[in-house]
């Protein structure tokens, strides 16, 4: 019996990269998993395969963030996959990234990163309050970005502060039901999101290089760090940012 035998968890993009690795590792302690997606139905059919082959239970909920009704459209097929039961870990994990000088964000493009990054986890949240079961758990999808500035994210990082000032807020006020609240903020991590650039050696090299542990993430790294949030085991930390980077920019090497 795993850690998480009895739970209930949703994973917002769930289908693809850090989503399904969390998904997977969930499932693999024994949570009932809904595995979010946006519109990619192959992959989130694949990760629920993957999970119930590997003797876990999961199930799909498609709903596009940003456009309107999405969270309606989540939370129906969410309660309908709960069936009564209550919810035990929500990770807000669902992201999309944006590569422009402040100079080219659009207004477009700056509302929409605005609107999948923070306004969706925020409203997330608040309508999860209600089926969230006391002594639950809340994981929010940061970055190092924050932390380390890229003048050609500026849009995206703007987005990631947003969603890591929410969990001191929510660490408070739902601290007295037992519900922990903490963001796990990756750096550069094998997805297809960041396939562009670390598809490129140089670039991959630049990142090693600056990274204490000599490599990039793998979304298991960054699925292991929720899966101790989510467990007993991550009972006493809340409010936290946790950077799983592998030491991604501390100072100078060598
Ligand atoms: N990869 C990194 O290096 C890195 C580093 C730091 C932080 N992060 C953060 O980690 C999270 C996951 O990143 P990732 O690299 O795993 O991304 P990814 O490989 O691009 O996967 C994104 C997931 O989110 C879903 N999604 C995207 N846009 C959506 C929308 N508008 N509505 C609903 N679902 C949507 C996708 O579903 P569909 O395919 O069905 O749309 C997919 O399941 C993001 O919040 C990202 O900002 C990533």
């Amino acid at each position: 019996m795993g850690v998480l035998a009895g739970k209930t968890a949703l994973v917002t993009g769930g289908s693809r990269g850090i989503g399904r690795a969390v998904a997977v590792r969930l499932a693999a302690e024994g949570a009932l998993v809904a595995v979010h997606y946006g519109g990619d139905d192959a992959a989130a059919r694949e990760t629920v395969a993957r999970i119930e082959k590997e003797g876990g239970r999961a199930f799909a909920v498609r709903a596009r963030f940003g456009e309107p009704g999405a969270i309606d459209l989540l939370f129906d097929g969410l309660t309908e996959g709960l069936a009564g039961r209550g919810l035990d870990i929500l990770v807000n994990n669902a992201g999309i990234a944006s590569i422009n000088p402040i100079s080219q964000v659009t207004p477009e493009e700056f509302e929409r990163l605005l609107a999948v990054n923070v306004s969706t986890p925020f409203f997330v949240i608040q309508r999860a309050l209600p089926l969230l079961n006391d002594g639950g758990r809340v994981v929010n999808m940061g970055s190092t970005a924050t932390r380390i500035a890229v003048p050609m994210q500026i849009g995206y990082t703007v987005s990631k502060a947003a969603i890591e000032a929410m969990a001191p807020s929510l660490a408070n006020e739902l601290g007295g039901r037992g519900i922990t609240v903490n963001t796990v903020a990756p750096g550069v991590v094998r997805t297809d999101m960041t396939a562009g650039h670390t598809s490129i050696p140089e670039v991959v090299a630049a990142f090693e290089a600056i990274t204490a542990l000599g490599r990039l993430g793998e979304p298991e790294d960054v699925a292991d760090v929720v899966a101790f949030l989510a467990s007993p085991q991550g009972r006493w930390v809340t409010g936290q940012t946790v950077d799983v980077s592998g030491g991604t920019y501390l100072g100078p090497i060598g």
